[in-house]
């Protein structure tokens, strides 16, 4: 963490002003919209939620306890992403618009509300192993009425390579489950496959477990990589030539490093 830090770069460290502009515009930009209230309201909804799902264990190293049964409350203080990384989310989406957006681990439904609000217009395929945690994401939906979302259940080792086989093409990717070395790469490779120039893919917990940590550095190798961002809870990839020529960055907000 440490390291993490005295390494990062803030904003205004980037030559490239296309580099400098993304980080302001995602990272320190404090706009908000209406809709991410109602989803937060949604988050405290389920704090307080005492109901008990049985989930299904899907080995994958998440934060899910080896419990079957557990509480949504429990879940939805321990597996979510934090306010201010879906925050970030929402204005990575907001910035390239992307069209085919696609989620590994859905959880509750939480991340995948503000990606799907980031882009109103856009087709948000989120895929989830436990059918218990679905519903729950489901029944979130449908309360904000959001209606560009298709939730796929399965194991994403079946589910992920059914999806890719039948879309053109991934504009942006959140890949949050299943938190294993080897498992993260073969993810990586598949969607590489259908990525563009324009396509981003945004890794969750790059740096939970010595694992993870691999994972992120073999990703890292790709050719086609032109940038990457570590904000050390996740990391997102770019691979447009407007962003460098495969430069990788720890990045941090501003106001955590205000004697520079
Ligand atoms: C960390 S949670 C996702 C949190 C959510 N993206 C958010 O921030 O609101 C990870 C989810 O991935 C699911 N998952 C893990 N491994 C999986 C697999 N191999 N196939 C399908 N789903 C899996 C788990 O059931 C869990 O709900």
């Amino acid at each position: 963490m440490l390291k993490f830090y005295f390494k990062a770069k803030t904003y205004k460290d980037f030559d490239n002003s296309n580099v400098s502009q993304l980080i302001y515009n995602i990272l320190e930009l404090n706009d908000s919209h209406y809709r991410i209230t109602e989803i937060e309201n949604i988050r405290k909804t389920l704090k307080r939620d005492s109901r008990t799902i049985n989930i299904r264990d899907l080995g994958a190293g998440s934060t899910f306890s080896k419990e079957n049964i557990r509480s949504i409350n429990s879940i939805a203080n321990s597996a979510l992403s934090p306010k201010w990384q879906c925050h970030l989310l929402y204005k990575t989406i907001n910035e390239f618009m992307p069209e085919n957006i696609l989620e590994l681990g859905t959880s509750l439904g939480i991340s995948t509300s503000y990606l799907a609000i980031g882009n109103p217009s856009s087709t948000v395929t989120t895929l989830e192993g436990s059918e218990a945690v679905a519903s729950i994401a489901m029944e979130n939906f449908a309360k904000l009425r959001l209606k560009n979302i298709k939730l796929v259940y399965g194991d994403f080792d079946n589910t992920l390579p059914i999806l890719l086989k039948n879309m053109k093409e991934i504009d942006f990717a959140f890949i949050d489950g299943n938190h294993k070395k080897e498992a993260t790469i073969k993810y990586f490779q598949q969607i590489l496959k259908k990525s563009t120039n324009h396509t981003i893919m945004v890794f969750d917990d790059i740096h939970w477990s010595k694992g993870m940590e691999n994972a992120w550095e073999e990703i890292k190798k790709s050719d086609s990589i032109k940038l990457t961002l570590d904000f050390f809870s996740f990391g997102i990839i770019l691979f447009d030539k407007r962003f460098g020529s495969g430069n990788h960055y720890s990045v941090i907000e501003r106001k955590f490093k205000l004697w520079k």
